[in-house]
């Protein structure tokens, strides 16, 4: 009887998984005793000067894309791909892209241009107040 028994023994790293869902970076108002707020008081994102027409600037720390389909006209969403969750990364041809799978967005409305996005990208709510474009 020469019988091995060889025991494997794996040990998986569980534990690690994180769901890094709530990060509270969301908190834009800090201060409450501001005192020459002309507009809403969101946070400042860009000029109107930054944003080409016919394309748009992606904010990553904010995730937000700001675009400017049409002259003085903008529109904002989410920077997050709706396929599986990564960060846009260039706005370029009239479309927002997706460095991960290829997806890529219409700068006009975030409607999808090309998968494998399932659906657009989610608007998302800015003010243009003179040459300032804020988070609303
Ligand atoms: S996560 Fe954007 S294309 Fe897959």
């Amino acid at each position: 009887m020469t019988h091995r028994s060889t025991r494997r023994t794996v040990l998986l790293a569980t534990g690690a998984v994180t769901l890094a869902a709530g990060c509270s970076k969301y908190g834009d108002n800090s201060g409450s005793g501001s005192s020459s707020v002309n507009a809403s008081g969101g946070q400042e994102l860009a000029k109107t000067s930054e944003i080409p027409v016919g394309g748009g600037k992606i904010f990553k720390d904010q995730k937000v894309v700001v675009t400017q389909p049409k002259k003085d006209e903008f529109k904002a969403f989410s920077a997050i791909c709706t396929h599986q969750g990564c960060t846009v990364s260039t706005v370029s041809g009239g479309t927002i892209n997706c460095p991960c799978h290829g997806s890529k967005y219409h700068v006009a409305d975030g409607s999808v241009a090309q998968g494998p996005a399932p659906k657009p990208l989610p608007p998302e709510q800015i003010e243009v107040d003179g040459n300032s474009i804020r988070l609303a």
